[in-house]
């Protein structure tokens, strides 16, 4: 070892422009949920059913950020975060899904003007899964109409803040909306159908390009540059056996799977990401479903719903797209009985136990699968701005007796991923900005309030907001654009 070796490294500084911000959804922090127009969404529907959310949680006061929005937005502004991605609920702009509610509206336009008055620029996600439940009954994502229908939902909320918001995602994550929603049914609306899953993705993803188009229209006078994405939780799928690094990680996947050399599980990996991400990709930056995955559904007939000139529709360019990263997807080769038993929209391979470390959410820690999927997305879009849209860690964080929150693996979960980051940029990926999930605890879906991913704490009783070490860590390194040593 040189003594240049043992020198300690300087602090890794991220590109100048960088953009540091925080992110939550409407459904997880609003609250509110029957004031001033808004009707029932999926969420408050599948919350109120028993046994789908932890403890019988609920959203109906959440972070009750409908009232506290002055002081929310005070809160980022002292963690001095340049941006802030948030979500509209279409269930407060159109309750019924079409029916536009000014005051919903207004809410909107009022957190937009009091972000700008902090110097926050405006992330704005117009689905994060908080569809209308007049929609769900009228067959929700399975039902095409759906799409159009979100389309004039964006076209609304784009005419009213449109003149000052600059950066738009359609939707988050459409697979977990797909399969989480209509395949595990361990989210709303919790059906358990393979064709409906299928049906949904397709429609999700009609929806986006409808709404893209929609988006770009509506905001003429948008502040420029207009960019338009979407939000996707791509799946870095490692083998069973497999604990990286992996050296060819800069590699498209195509290229890397023949080096897997047993064939069972170099076929439960391509499928495994085929379903979770090409599915999603293909359609988007090619105009086309996966080739291999429409083969392994049993071919065109499995897509009936698919119209001329979706394609293209869903395959508009997009400006940049969101990477929502948590942890690596792991599979082994589905058993004959497996593959016997269920549908073919389960894959080639099976989920297997995630490694240790694991979150509270029991979700394997693993920063260099976060490069290493980077670098994949990087290679195989190049030229595409690169967000992280999402990316962060619930633990079962304490209350000191001095009223702080000492949260030290949350804040070596960031530094980590951080420095995960930090290493893609500098082996090439074009990532301009990381939204740090979440601003503060929220309302975790099924998890209810049981699971804590906030920088900031929430006390539910009182609603005091309390940063967490993890939220001065952040701010710190926001601060200094750029990691300490
Ligand atoms: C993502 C969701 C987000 C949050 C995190 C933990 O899948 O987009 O709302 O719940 O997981």
């Amino acid at each position: 070892m040189t003594t240049a070796d043992r020198t300690p490294s300087a602090a890794r500084s991220f590109p100048a422009g960088f953009v540091w911000g925080t992110a939550t959804a409407s459904y997880q922090i609003e609250g509110a949920v029957a004031e001033d127009g808004r009707l029932p969404s999926i969420w408050d529907t599948f919350a109120r059913t028993p046994g789908k959310v932890s403890r019988g949680d609920t959203g109906d006061v959440a972070d009750d950020h409908y009232h506290r929005v002055a002081a929310d937005v005070a809160l980022m502004r002292s963690l001095g975060v340049g941006a802030y991605r948030f979500s509209v609920a279409w269930p407060r702009v159109a309750p019924d899904g079409r029916t536009l509610n000014r005051a919903g509206l207004d809410f909107y336009d009022g957190l937009v003007d009091t972000l700008l008055g902090a110097g926050i620029d405006p992330l704005v996600t117009l689905y994060h899964w908080d569809l209308p439940q007049t929609l769900e009954d009228a067959g929700g994502w399975r039902n095409r109409d759906s799409a159009a229908l979100f389309a004039d939902y964006s076209t609304a909320v784009v005419a009213r803040v449109g003149d000052r918001v600059r950066s738009w995602v359609t939707l988050n994550e459409p697979f977990c909306s797909s399969y989480l929603g209509h395949l595990d049914g361990r989210h709303a609306p919790g059906l358990t159908d393979p064709d409906a899953t299928l049906a949904a993705i397709h429609h999700l993803l009609l929806a986006h390009g409808l709404g893209a188009d929609a988006i770009r229209a509506a905001a003429p006078s948008a502040p420029q540059p207009l960019t338009v994405g979407i939000v996707l939780n791509l799946a870095h799928v490692r083998g069973e056996q497999d604990t990286g690094p992996d050296a060819d990680a800069a590699r498209p996947l195509a290229e890397r799977l023949p080096t897997i050399a047993d064939e069972a599980l170099r076929a439960a990996v391509r499928s495994a990401d085929g379903l979770a991400n090409r599915v999603f990709t293909e359609p988007l930056f090619d105009g086309r479903y996966p080739a291999d995955i429409v083969a392994d559904l049993g071919g065109e007939a499995a897509f009936p719903f698919v119209q001329p000139g979706d394609l293209p529709q869903i395959a508009r360019p997009l400006d940049f797209l969101g990477v929502n990263y948590y942890s690596p997807a792991r599979v082994r080769p589905a058993t004959p009985g497996e593959l016997a038993s269920r549908h073919p929209i389960r894959g080639l391979g099976t989920p297997t136990a995630p490694r240790p470390p694991l979150t509270a959410m029991g979700w394997e820690q693993d920063p260099t699968a976060f490069t290493e999927l980077l670098l994949r997305v990087a290679r195989e879009h190049p030229g595409l701005p690169l967000y992280i849209s999402e990316n962060g860690s619930a633990w079962d964080d304490a209350v000191d007796a001095d009223g702080a929150v000492h949260d030290p693996q949350r804040v070596a979960y960031l530094r980590a991923h951080l420095g995960a980051v930090h290493d893609a940029i500098e082996a090439g990926a074009d990532v301009r900005g990381y939204f740090a999930w979440s601003l503060m605890d929220n309302f975790e879906w099924a998890e209810g309030y049981s699971k804590r991913f906030g920088i900031v704490r929430v006390d539910y009783d009182t609603q005091q907001r309390t940063v967490k070490d993890s939220g001065r860590f952040y701010a710190a390194v926001a601060a200094a654009n750029g990691l300490p040593a």
